[in-house]
């Protein structure tokens, strides 16, 4: 969740969290409306990072946020539409 709420700071200007606990599951919702992502795909790989300098200066920036969300949740889903914003539904069985 922290990385799905930086990636907001940082590529999306912000965004919304919402959080929802079940007795089965938790299930995290993050939506903003920045910029979209262009390539979903590209996004997930390793590695793969916009961040700028300034972003990379401050120990960010090293393209492993997705993966590693997707990697510690049970299941994960990006909605993104470019000049639109990006929905990330992520849910954690318990
Ligand atoms: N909410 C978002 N809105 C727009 N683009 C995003 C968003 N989240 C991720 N991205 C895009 O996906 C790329 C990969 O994200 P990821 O979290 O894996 O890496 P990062 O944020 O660049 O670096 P790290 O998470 O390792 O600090 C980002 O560089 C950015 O281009
Ligand atoms: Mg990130």
């Amino acid at each position: 969740m922290y990385e799905g709420e930086i990636n907001m700071v940082i590529h999306a200007h912000g965004g919304e969290a919402d959080v929802n606990v079940y007795e089965t599951h938790i299930e995290i919702i993050l939506k903003d409306k920045g910029p979209g992502i262009k390539n979903i795909e590209q996004a997930m790989q390793e590695g793969f990072s916009t961040a700028p300098d300034q972003i990379r200066s401050l120990g960010f920036g090293a393209g492993m946020g997705l993966p590693n969300m997707k990697r510690y949740t049970d299941d994960m889903n990006i909605e993104s539409e470019v000049g639109v914003g990006t929905t990330v539904t992520m849910r954690v069985d318990l």
